[in-house]
């Protein structure tokens, strides 16, 4: 081992034994939109330097098939959020971005691409800038923005040792700030026409198991069953879905959790033997699953005029895992990037830990797919390439409807 990897290792074991913060969650009540953090979120950073994201190189049609494509969620679809706060959940160095389009790191958590760039190319979109690395006009956000923050999660606290996030309630009043300029530029009428034709792709929620209930935060498993958690989280992201809503948004889809109890990490947490999934953790995310499926069935019916599918990311995954000679994958347990056993151990920090071709790996790191899986999900929602995995219909059908 050289000295720099040895260094390296250090300074992620020192990520991994920081002490815990203190965090004092209330769950009963509701999750505030203005939270009391501790840092403020501006709406827009000036532009110091161009933007981070690239333009896809090709795109599907012409002609857009919608007007934009706007994004929540955690790490599984952060663009580069992070790389503008204080946290230790960041993608911004190599071997992050190695194989992206750039070849240079982004803030994706992914060897290359993440599953909306592949469904903005879908789209006949560029790829979302995020909301705190674009150019700072409101043009550039016609075709759509970013919101989403790796570490980030449903509850307000959820990844909060990692440092700063943008929960998912934030996330929303930045959506809801920039629906507001819009209107001021393009008016109500346009900008309504422009977010109800547009689609919403929300993928947030695993964090508020990795980072606070199997964590135990605030003494979460003694005062909730794994069961009234999953209910608690489908309550507020009902309340979130009501609240786009009602600023005219139509066109949800709402991602379910991956199965994390097969991730690098926890198949080294758990001292798996063999590359068996946790068991524990995975039924209480099909659990989770059901429950937000449910949800969002409930809400199709009860708001007038919105399409929202929900698309079980799960079921694909295990799909994929199952049939993965048929993918042409050979390395299903083993991170690319890491240290350990299943590279599960530590956080990948080094291009020294990364393996040479991450394309037969399902696993890029401690917690997060390969470029080549991301592909497969993001098919599998635009229309059910491999696997039906949207309900009631997948994505582009849900556009010709
Ligand atoms: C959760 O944490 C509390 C203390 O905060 C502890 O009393 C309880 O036993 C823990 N529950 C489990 C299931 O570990
Ligand atoms: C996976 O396949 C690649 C390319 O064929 C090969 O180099 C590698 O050794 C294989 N890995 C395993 C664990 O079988």
């Amino acid at each position: 081992m050289s000295i720099k990897l040895l260094a390296l290792v250090f300074s992620a074991l020192i990520i991994f034994t920081r002490p815990k913060l203190i965090v004092d969650t209330h769950l009963s009540t509701r999750i505030s939109p203005f939270p009391s953090q501790s840092y403020p979120i501006p709406p827009f950073i000036p532009p110091s330097s161009p933007p981070l994201t690239s333009r896809s190189p090709a795109v599907d049609s012409l002609f857009p098939r919608v007007p934009a494509l706007f994004v929540f969620g955690d790490s599984s679809v952060d663009c580069g959020t992070n790389n503008f706060l204080g946290t230790l959940a960041r993608a911004d160095r190599l071997p992050y971005g190695r194989d992206f389009d750039t070849h240079q790191p982004t803030g994706r958590f992914c060897n290359g691409r993440i599953p909306v760039d592949f469904l903005a190319n879908r789209l006949g979109l560029p790829f979302v800038p995020s909301y705190l690395g674009q150019s700072g006009t409101i043009e550039a956000m016609f075709q759509g923005v970013n919101y989403a923050s790796a570490g980030a999660g449903i509850i307000l606290s959820s990844g909060s040792e990692l440092g700063q996030r943008v929960s998912f309630a934030m996330q929303i009043e930045q959506f809801v700030d920039t629906f507001q300029q819009m209107i001021l530029r393009i008016g109500e009428e346009a900008s309504d026409r422009l977010v109800s034709n547009s689609v919403f792709y929300i993928s947030i929620g695993v964090n508020d198991y990795i980072h606070f209930y199997i964590r135990n935060i605030s003494n979460v498993q003694n005062l909730y069953t794994p069961w009234n958690f999953n209910q608690f989280l489908a309550s507020n992201m009902r309340q979130e879905l009501k609240t786009l809503y009602n600023v005219k948004v139509r066109r949800m889809v709402v991602m379910g959790l991956p199965p994390i109890g097969c991730a690098p990490y926890y198949l080294w947490k758990y001292r798996s033997q063999n590359g068996e999934c946790a068991e524990e953790i995975n039924s209480m995310i099909m659990e989770s699953n059901f429950v937000m499926r449910y949800t969002v069935d409930q809400l199709n019916r009860e708001l007038h005029g919105a399409s929202i599918i929900y698309c079980d990311v799960f079921q694909s995954a295990m799909d994929i895992l199952k049939n993965h000679q048929h993918y042409g994958f050979n390395v299903t347990t083993e991170a690319c990037c890491g240290l350990g056993r299943y590279k599960g151990w530590l956080p990948c920090v080094s291009p020294e830990m990364a393996c040479s071709d991450a394309t037969g790996h399902l696993w890029w790191d401690q917690f997060h797919p390969t470029d080549a899986v991301n592909a497969i999900l993001a098919d599998n929602v635009w229309n059910g390439r491999h696997v039906d995995m949207c309900y009631p219909t997948n994505l582009e059908t849900m556009l010709h409807s």
